[in-house]
């Protein structure tokens, strides 16, 4: 069988990797899928910046939307994130063509992930995005495949990296918000914009996805109420500790009698409880189904070569020929959802 040929756009901290793991995992790659997996293209906002990764032999594309309709790529992977253009028509072009497409990019499905969705079901090739949520933890898969069987009451978590970073610093060190995310910053957790991670969105868009695969809802990240943890202090913190209590940004989304519930914001958790257990950069993300009370998975969940282990895994599905409904049900079987932001007294 041909080599998938693989056109990557974006060569961040994520990009990068990808393109490293793919050479360093080929053996294991073309073992685990049955067939090869090759980068032949790749492209980003700055051809001239220095990288250390060996390009040789792969070629560069003009922009996104050119390696997206490249005749030699089969797989079209959008590592630029962005809820927006040029990620969104690069996408669709790609969709369009019967491409299969992987992405890390939350934002994007949060919002367009009906749209893209809907094209990738019409033209055949799949919609990966294992990577936009809890990184290196398949907590996608688990929603859609895993648990496919069982009916969820409620999914929640820790889900943003940056800020569970920034709390566990904050607390142990005593360390102010500034610093601790300066930090984060520097380590490569933190958005391009960070106020998406501290003022809870990339939180909310994590859980709208979540909330599509648990409940068979249409991905909508306004029908999130989200409150972030840029106004919490070292004092609020020691406060809680006085209490037993230790403070995580959750996010939470839950079927109650008037519709799926969803909500971000700083929440005081039991010292003794596993949650609080869950400290930097790590995510958690806990399942209730019928009668299966509490299935909880941990890892690593922001960061270069976490995330790109779960876009190296969309790629090999795509190698392997597995082409799932991106949300686990035809598009047309979503429901809308319903239930508006709650608000808080
Ligand atoms: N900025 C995100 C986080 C990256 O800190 O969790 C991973 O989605």
């Amino acid at each position: 069988v041909a080599p998938l040929r693989v056109g990557i756009a974006g060569l961040g901290t994520v990009g990068a990797e990808v393109v490293r793991l793919i050479e360093e995992q080929s053996r294991t790659l073309t073992e685990r899928s049955g067939r090869g997996v090759r980068v032949v293209a790749v492209t980003a906002r700055s051809k001239a910046k220095k990288r250390s990764l060996d390009l040789r032999g792969i070629d560069w594309a003009k922009s996104p939307l050119d390696l997206a309709n490249d005749p030699n790529v089969d797989c079209f992977v959008e590592l630029m994130g962005g809820s927006g253009e040029p990620a969104l028509s690069a996408i669709e072009a790609a969709l369009k063509a019967g491409k299969s497409v992987v992405t890390a990019n939350k934002a994007l499905i949060a919002k367009h992930g009906v749209r893209l969705a809907k094209a990738a079901e019409k033209h055949g090739g799949a919609l990966n995005y294992e990577a936009a949520v809890g990184a290196a933890i398949p907590v996608i898969k688990t929603l859609r495949e895993g648990l496919a069987g069982t009916g969820v009451n409620r999914v929640y978590g820790i889900l943003n990296g940056t800020c569970n970073y920034i709390l566990t610093r904050m607390e142990q060190e005593g360390l102010s918000f500034a610093e601790c995310l300066k930090d984060a910053q520097r380590l490569g957790y933190a958005e391009a914009n960070p106020s998406f991670d501290v003022d809870g969105h990339d939180t909310a868009q994590k859980l709208a996805i979540l909330a599509s695969l648990a409940f068979g809802t249409k991905v909508a990240q306004s029908a999130v109420y989200v409150e972030g943890i840029s106004s919490i202090a070292p004092e609020d913190l020691r406060a809680a500790e006085e209490l037993g209590y230790r403070v995580k940004l959750l996010g939470v989304a839950v079927r109650t009698a008037k519709g799926i519930e969803q909500r971000v914001h700083p929440t005081m958790v039991p010292k003794s409880s596993s949650i609080a257990q869950v400290m930097g950069v790590t995510n958690a993300v806990t399942i209730d189904g019928e009668g299966i009370p509490a299935i909880t998975l941990v890892g690593p969940g922001a960061g270069g070569a976490a995330t790109a282990s779960a876009v190296v895994a969309d790629i090999a599905d795509v190698a392997r020929g597995i082409r799932a409904k991106p949300f686990g049900r035809p598009v047309e079987r979503l429901r809308d959802t319903t239930k508006a932001p709650m608000e808080r007294h």
